[in-house]
């Protein structure tokens, strides 16, 4: 399947003279990782995810057409109402990428008003929900001028320029479990852009809890564009792209049928294989702090003498992600505040859940 651009003649008469479009966008947590991509923002295995809902990125664009346009994208970033010069070139190389599908953006200058609902240097990334917000206020905005895109073609296309500006953004769009990449049992999925996850989804995992610890606020050692790139001749880079196959199809039969421990196996697995693969590359890396460990083994010996059914999964940092069913949500709470916030940089944690995708305010 192929994004067709859009004709700029199509549109560009057409294009409305100033305005704004506001989006609230969320991140989302991956259940089988991405690690490892090629040209250009394309995944080496499928990956599947929770949509989450209170960590979300809310951006207003706001649009005014130039006299002359050219080939250069004038825009300007706030932050929190404040101008924003060092989240310019991330941007400017995602409008860059983009402008091929989106031809028109280069007959406006905008301003991209964008802030966080998480706290910004929480060690979350922002940039799932920041690109997808990003790339469903521009396709609002084509929208608005075309009038007749298809629901389908219009979220194929918001996923697939939100791939463009961050992989793992492409997965934010809609919920509450989104497939990127393409795998033989799930039809639709693509390496493209994500898709809603096709198959049957037990209502167990529709209100699914992620309370997220933040172990450590700090910068990222490694960005994740050269953990990445450190896929690229790692000696077990080909058994982990089949591992995650493997994984993509045990999940289909425990997300059919609400299997608990399947989904912990899988889960924790994952979270300790991508991990694995940057203690394992040149150069390496070890993202977990002491606390990280800490909070797993708790997690570990809770869920042996309690059988609630908690598991962890981890991003390319020292947060953990705790994961756990509605049902037990009350015990759970009492035990991750009697024994685990305190593993937390300045006792702190976020309440997030599993929601269903970027939004038009
Ligand atoms: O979207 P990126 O390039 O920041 O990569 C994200 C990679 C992980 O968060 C570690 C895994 C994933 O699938 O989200």
């Amino acid at each position: 399947m192929r994004i067709h651009p859009v004709e700029a003649s199509e549109i560009f008469n057409a294009l409305p003279d100033i305005g704004q479009v506001t989006v609230a966008s969320p991140s989302n947590i991956a259940l089988v990782k991405y690690w490892g991509k090629r040209p250009i923002q394309l995944p080496e295995n499928p990956s599947v995810s929770f949509t989450l809902d209170a960590c979300r990125t809310v951006t207003t664009l706001s649009y005014k057409k130039i006299a002359t346009p050219s080939d250069q994208i004038d825009f300007e970033v706030l932050f929190d109402g404040v101008s924003k010069a060092a989240f310019k070139p991330k941007i400017a190389k995602f409008l860059e990428r983009i402008k091929e599908y989106v031809p028109w953006i280069t007959a406006f200058r905008f301003t991209i008003d964008t802030r966080n609902t998480f706290p910004h240097s929480s060690g979350i990334a922002s940039s799932a929900s920041g690109m997808s917000a990003l790339a469903l206020c521009l396709m609002q905005l084509e929208r608005s001028v075309l009038g007749k895109m298809n629901e389908v073609a219009f979220q194929q296309k918001v996923s697939y320029l939100a791939r463009l500006g961050s992989g793992s953004a492409c997965r934010s769009t809609l919920g509450p479990m989104m497939v990127w990449g393409r795998h033989d049992q799930l039809e639709g999925s693509t390496d493209q852009f994500a898709v809603k996850y096709p198959l049957t989804i037990h209502e167990v995992f529709k209100s699914y809890h992620d309370t997220i610890l933040l172990i450590d606020k700090g910068e990222k050692q490694v960005s994740s564009t050269v953990g990445h790139d450190l896929m690229h001749g790692h000696p077990f880079a080909s058994q982990r792209f089949e591992q995650a196959h493997a994984n993509m199809n045990r999940l289909i039969t425990i997300f059919a049928e609400g299997d608990l421990d399947g989904f912990i196996e899988v889960v924790e697995s994952e979270a300790l294989t991508l991990h694995a693969m940057m203690m394992t590359s040149l150069p390496y890396f070890i993202l977990m702090k002491p606390h990280t460990l800490t909070v797993i083994n708790k997690v570990w010996s809770y869920r042996k003498t309690t059988g609630a059914k908690l598991c962890f999964t981890l991003d390319a940092g020292a947060n953990v992600h705790l994961l756990y069913p509605e049902n037990e949500r009350e015990e759970i709470m009492k035990f991750i505040q009697s024994e685990l916030t305190q593993y937390c940089q300045n006792g702190h944690y976020i309440c997030d859940k599993v929601g269903l995708g970027a939004k038009i305010v």
